[in-house]
């Protein structure tokens, strides 16, 4: 990997060489280089630092939430309807994925237009999270559930805490909590406190935000608008 960022570097410094090179290719290490600053200043490590968080952090669990969200999608087909007419609302009817691309380029804002867009996501997320949080037991480490029953592990013990669980508990989302439901996320319906897709601050995900967007992305360019 380490070599693989230091072939692009210099095929960035020597232009010419790119053509003999695949590092032309636009990925998201040739975005890190182009940028004028970052690129001339940060290190090979720094660099392999950024791309391990891309890669680990940041792929599997974006391509998880994309194939449940289309899942989910294929077994309800209202909500599917209801997402066509908010896409064709906001973009126009019949609109490719090329120019629905050239109209978020121009006003990215456009984004917020699509809350049940969104919604489908956190709600896609909500029944099939990919990740959760993980905490080490510090030294007298003490935690008490909700029923009131209290734990010491021991120091160093790596505690995982289920999202899956938590987000299908009956007595946090309802009776329904087992259903797609994406209407649950709409603006007005207030959002359990037990909602750990990306985990709680102060060590909550950096990427959310990317993430979203990247779903989304992916939506449209597999036109999940062609009936
Ligand atoms: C749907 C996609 C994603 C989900 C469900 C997700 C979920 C999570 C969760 C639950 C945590 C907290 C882990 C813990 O507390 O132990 C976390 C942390 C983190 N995520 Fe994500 N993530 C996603 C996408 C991304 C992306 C796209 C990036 C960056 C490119 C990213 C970077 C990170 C980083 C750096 C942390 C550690 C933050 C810290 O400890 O301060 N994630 N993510």
């Amino acid at each position: 990997m380490k070599a693989y960022i230091q072939a692009k570097r210099e095929a960035q410094r020597h232009p010419h060489k790119l053509l003999q090179s695949k590092s032309s290719a636009g990925d998201i290490l040739d975005l890190a280089l182009q940028d004028a600053e970052y690129g001339a200043t940060a290190s090979t490590s720094e660099l392999l630092d950024q791309l391990k968080t891309f890669l680990f952090a940041g792929h599997d669990t974006t391509a998880a939430t994309i194939c449940w969200a289309f899942y989910f999608l294929s077994q309800h087909s209202e909500s599917l309807s209801r997402l066509r007419k908010e896409l064709d609302d906001v973009f126009g009817v019949n609109t490719s994925p090329k120019q629905v691309a050239e109209m978020l380029i121009a006003e990215p804002k456009l984004h917020s237009k699509l809350e049940f867009a969104l919604a489908v996501i956190k709600e896609s997320l909500r029944l099939e999270p990919p990740a959760a949080p993980a905490r080490e037991a510090t030294a007298n480490y003490r935690f008490t559930t909700h029923s009131g029953q209290t734990f010491d592990p021991p120091e160093g013990v790596m505690m995982y805490l289920s999202a899956w669980m938590l987000h299908r508990n009956k007595d946090v989302w309802g009776q329904d909590a087992e259903e797609f439901r994406p209407q649950r996320f709409m603006s007005g319906n207030p959002v359990p406190w037990g909602y750990l897709a990306f985990s709680k601050r102060p060590r909550d995900c950096i990427g959310s935000s990317l993430a979203y967007l990247e779903v989304y992305c992916n939506r449209h360019r597999a036109n999940v608008r062609r009936k």
